[in-house]
């Protein structure tokens, strides 16, 4: 079982906004390859890519059309295979975006499926009507209100757990894991290094699909997130994947530490690691649907209580950002803040044990867009909030709320320098999505010879995440009820860290859980040190033996 993983750290692209090298206004395998030797100055020795597959881009690639080739738009399967070896001769490696819990409704397994052509007519979840007509159950789309659409082709329903153009597929049927074992062996054998793999908690549904209660908001959810036989496809899934040198990433919605470890945890897990949400919901409800104001005491306690629910017997993924979230900045930070606390939830997150992810644009400081019309928001799952929040709050204030939560925000052009479009494609292409107006302000050019700015602050802890003491040290956390700052310890032999963030533009006082004088203050993001802590000040101090001898 790979180990290299461990105190890795990857830079995940999502493809369409990263780097046009084609000059059409969508970002493409090209601009990547360009951009190789920036990742790796990062410090990033991975990357994982979301989908590049061929897609209708319902969903930008999560809706797959065909599981082994390139999209297209992103380039060919050659381009890809150049890039790999490129990421691997210098000592990087690239992960793939597995998508199994659906297909494209334009996949041809689905084409024939609603054709009944064999093997293909059970490759999909598909029910009659109920006798008066209904939906075969009450489950609710994640992305597109309920979870069936009825199909004419073939008379019956199919279940979508996202958007009606991502039928499920039927997990239960064993020609079905096949396939994906199959898809899993052309990936490898092509060289790819592992996977990141979408819902992949959700593949196993309740017996029966029986109907969830009245009360919840999204029904049916606690019928197939961590479902019955998930362990089981899962244990079939790593039979494959043990025959290569290769990481297993789940994204898992609702997973908690405890119930992680029963996949993650010990020789005999059935994945390496888990992308959970936890500490994402510390501004909303259910992953971004709806804001509230930021709690820092559930970020602390959900960031916390992994890192020790799995120290010693499992393994974190890190991370703050994703294209499924608005910018952190624009969250857990301040905008009027924007390099400061930018570095302090950089230093937060990227001083903890596991596996770390940077998201495009995250290392330069990008925030959220603001943008006049909800049409400028190409998303499915943003539109439908829109629409839902709408027939409450009235367009106005329906409006206010889904940009507060939109992924979009994320999806925007990476903004590379102030050239027209931000560098990312040629002056007078048009992008595929608005760059962010910001961009003569907040880009990499600007940044890159700075000492002081984030993008090398982020390069110099990632570098730094290479000590002992970030891989293996112990977690503690001290001044835990505090709604302002975020205090934890690691300690691993003779050394220790002590990680001071401040979530607040007001002084804040310091309470040192024990005596500093002598401490190094290695990192930080004003300079030298004032009595009370300021504006979303980060410090990170580095205390030897001898000093933590007096603790
Ligand atoms: C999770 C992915 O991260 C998200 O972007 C996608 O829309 C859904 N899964 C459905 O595939």
């Amino acid at each position: 079982m790979a180990e290299w993983y461990k105190n890795m750290s990857f830079y995940q692209i999502w493809p369409r906004s990263f780097m046009d090298g084609s000059g059409d206004g969508i970002g493409d395998l090209k601009g990547v390859l360009e951009k190789l030797d920036y990742i790796q100055s990062l410090g990033c020795e991975g990357i994982w890519f979301s989908p590049l597959y061929p897609s209708p881009n319902a969903d930008y690639g999560y809706d797959v059309a065909d599981y082994r080739d390139i999209n297209p738009e992103y380039g060919t399967l050659e381009e890809f295979k150049t890039l790999l070896d490129e990421a691997h001769s210098r000592g990087m490696k690239v992960i793939m975006d597995l998508v199994v819990n659906h297909t494209s409704d334009e996949h041809p397994w689905f084409q024939a499926s609603r054709r009944r052509e064999e093997p293909y007519t059970d490759y999909y979840i598909w029910r009659p009507a109920r006798k008066n007509g209904k939906h075969p159950n009450n489950w609710d789309s994640l992305f597109e209100g309920k979870a069936w659409e009825y199909d004419e082709v073939r008379g019956e329903y199919y279940l979508h757990l996202f958007a009606k153009k991502q039928p499920d597929l039927n997990m239960e049927n064993p020609a079905v894991r096949q396939e994906v074992k199959g898809i899993y062996r052309f990936w490898l054998e092509l060289g790819v290094d592992g996977f990141r793999e979408d819902v992949i908690t959700f593949i196993s549904k309740a017996e029966g699909l029986p109907n969830d209660l009245l009360m919840p908001a999204a029904k049916g959810l606690r019928h197939y997130s961590n479902g019955p036989r998930l362990h089981e496809y899962l244990t079939e899934f790593r039979h494959v994947t043990d025959e290569y040198d290769c990481v297993t990433i789940g994204e898992a919605p609702r997973m908690t530490p405890e119930k992680a470890l029963r996949f993650i945890g010990g020789d005999d897990r059935v994945l390496d690691m888990f992308i959970h949400f936890e500490h994402m919901t510390a501004d909303c409800f259910m992953a971004d649907y709806i804001r509230r104001p930021f709690s820092l005491r559930k970020l602390k306690s959900a960031m916390s209580r992994w890192q020790t629910g799995l120290y010693g017997r499992g393994w974190n993924t890190l991370y703050i950002e994703n294209h499924d979230h608005p910018r952190v900045i624009s969250r857990y930070g301040s905008e009027a803040y924007r390099v400061a606390s930018g570095k302090m939830l950089a230093a937060m997150y990227l001083l903890q044990q596991g596996t770390a992810f940077v998201y495009q644009g995250q290392e330069l400081g990008m925030t959220d867009l603001d943008l006049p019309s909800i049409e400028d928001y190409p998303d499915v799952s943003t539109q439908h909030n829109y629409q839902r929040l709408a027939r409450v709050l009235g367009k106005e204030r329906a409006l206010r709320w889904t940009k507060a939560g939109t992924r979009v925000s994320a999806r925007t052009p990476v903004q590379w320098s102030d050239a027209p479009n931000a560098g990312f494609c040629p002056p007078g292409v048009e992008p595929w999505l608005r760059v962010n107006p910001n961009y003569p302000e907040v880009n990499a050019a600007s940044q890159e010879n700075d000492p002081d700015s984030l993008l090398n602050f982020y390069r110099s802890l990632l570098r730094f995440r290479k000590e002992p003491v970030v891989r293996y040290g112990s977690f503690r956390e001290y001044s835990p009820r505090s709604r302002r700052l975020y205090i934890y310890e690691r300690a691993y032999r003779d050394e220790k860290l002590l990680v001071v963030c401040s979530f607040t533009e007001r002084a804040v006082a310091f309470p040192a859980p024990y005596p500093l004088a002598d401490a190094e203050k290695l990192f930080g993001n004003y300079p030298g040190l004032t009595d009370m802590m300021r504006p979303y000040e980060v410090r990170v101090y580095r205390l030897r033996a001898d000093e933590s001898s007096a603790i």
